[in-house]
């Protein structure tokens, strides 16, 4: 069956245009004037953008003696009711876990998805197998990125030597590494300092990770990314000094890509201090939230291009799970949500404000990402021959934030009570309507794996430590006497 999408104005990273689409067998078949299908979708008074695509998700995750809440089916419920038609969600192998024992645990719980995903695959240990299993990772399993968490002291986090002999691995396989960049060992020593103060409460999170933990662990895996000669991506970019740190590698050559949360663009740190235990702790997060200062760093940085994509870092829990950290906030969950609400909410205080276009409004939440993460022009396109990922957007419609209607398993919503005006009118997965009006239509398996191929020629970048680096022997005369 066909399908045409009429009446709307089609708005892609580069072009706005009034234009119809037809839809045949999941993909864009043409773009034209008066288009005729077997059922038509009214866009009018619409814009028709590429679906959105968040980077970063954590789906029915295990993390710090919990799972996140929302799974495949709750939170691609929520991307879709968003106008969002693609996540791509961490694989997270435990330490000393097999890398393709943790995908199929993946594979498994993907299969509920209601609109396509992809994988990031974590590297929370090193060691010859894990080097093997990259391999087969990116040659076998369709998955081009790596992440490693620079915090997480004891869990999850890995040491500089093995973050290079990672990147170096990512260079040979074509791939891309991303990391959580924040100081794991100096943020260690601040939560104990903070505990044995008496300070035990949610705002303490906020004290023991401040902005210039994140700016040095940004710093250093750019050096580290540098000298194994590989691009890098930062995840959840929430601050000037790793913003700048990423302005100045790119200034140098360096492909370094940034990535701010709605979450960082719209809240602040005040949601800690003189706020109840439950209200702060559900806004505990890794980076915590930052003065309006850093905020606005992050929005210039959307608007020229030194910051690249917004995602969410999806990793809902619910307040009884927020209640493990009473006592010492180490052990609140970190995480918060943001898949439904990531376009309305960048569109009404992007676009409304005037501090996007809407076409850098496209470029943030899908082109780019699709690019950056290589799997344009399938996604994040409106061009004939690509996936029909789209998003029938009604720049009049508003509504509310709140828990009470949201698709998200979690009984609170971190943006309850944010007005939003801009919303989907219908969100179309590879040519089935998904969602219409925020009521998810599209059900579980409707999703499928996109694979993402290794890089062609991005790491061929040069670098000055490139023969520095690689192990041949230095020819050297002229030896000083008596050495
Ligand atoms: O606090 C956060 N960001 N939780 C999710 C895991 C991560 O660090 O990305
Ligand atoms: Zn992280
Ligand atoms: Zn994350
Ligand atoms: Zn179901």
């Amino acid at each position: 069956m066909s399908m045409v999408i009429r009446g709307g104005t089609i708005v892609t990273a580069d072009l706005t245009y009034k234009s119809d689409i037809l839809i045949e067998d999941g993909k864009i078949a043409a773009i034209g004037q008066n288009l005729t299908g077997d059922k038509v979708v009214d866009a009018d008074g619409c814009y028709v953008m590429p679906g959105g695509i968040d980077p970063h998700t954590h789906l029915e995750m295990p993390f710090m003696g919990t799972y996140s809440e929302d799974d495949f089916e709750s939170g691609t419920k929520a991307a879709v009711a968003g106008g969002t038609t693609m996540v791509v969600d961490f694989c997270l192998p435990a330490p000393n876990q097999s890398l393709l024992e943790a995908l199929q645990a993946w594979d498994n719980k993907s299969t509920k998805a209601v609109c396509d995903y992809s994988f990031h695959m974590a590297i929370t240990w090193w060691g010859e197998q894990v080097f093997d299993e990259m391999k087969i990772v990116v040659e076998e399993k369709g998955i081009n990125t790596f992440k490693h968490f620079m915090a997480y002291k004891g869990a999850l986090m890995v040491d500089d030597d093995e973050m290079f002999a990672s990147f170096s691995r990512c260079s040979e396989l074509g791939a891309m590494p991303l990391v959580h960049a924040e100081n794991g060992d100096v943020v260690a020593t601040l939560q104990q300092r903070l505990l044995e103060a008496g300070n035990n409460g949610p705002e303490a999170h906020a004290y023991s990770r401040p902005v210039d933990v994140e700016g040095e662990a940004c710093n250093r895996a750019i050096m580290i990314a540098d000298m194994a000669n590989v691009p890098l991506y930062i995840v959840h970019v929430s601050c000037e000094p790793a913003h700048e740190a990423i302005r100045r590698a790119r200034a140098n050559g360096k492909r370094v890509f940034g990535e701010p949360l709605i979450q960082h663009l719209i809240l602040d740190e005040s949601e800690y201090a003189n706020a109840d235990w439950d209200h702060a702790a559900r806004r505990v997060m890794s980076p915590p939230f930052r003065s309006k200062l850093h905020q606005d760093g992050l929005w210039n940085g959307l608007a020229s291009g030194s910051l690249q994509v917004v995602a969410t870092d999806h990793c809902a829990f619910t307040t009884k799970q927020k209640r493990m950290g009473v006592g010492d906030f180490t052990k609140i969950p970190n995480g918060t949500g943001g898949l439904e609400d990531r376009m309305p909410l960048l569109w009404t205080y992007g676009v409304n404000t005037g501090r996007l276009t809407m076409n850098e409004f496209v470029a943030v939440t899908s082109t780019n990402i699709a690019k950056i993460l290589n799997v344009y022009p399938r996604k994040g396109a409106i061009l004939v021959g690509a996936d029909a990922d789209l998003v029938v957007w009604d720049p009049k419609a508003s509504k509310t934030i709140t828990a009470k209607h949201q698709q998200s398993a979690i009984d609170y919503n971190v943006f309850e009570g944010h007005e939003v005006t801009g919303l989907p009118r219908y969100t179309i997965s590879r040519g089935r309507i998904a969602a219409e009006e925020g009521v998810v239509v599209g059900k579980c398996g409707d999703g499928e794996f996109v694979p993402r191929e290794p890089y062609p020629a991005v790491n061929k970048a040069l670098s000055k430590w490139k023969e520095l680096t690689s192990p041949r022997k230095v020819e050297r005369s002229g030896i000083p006497a008596g050495v």
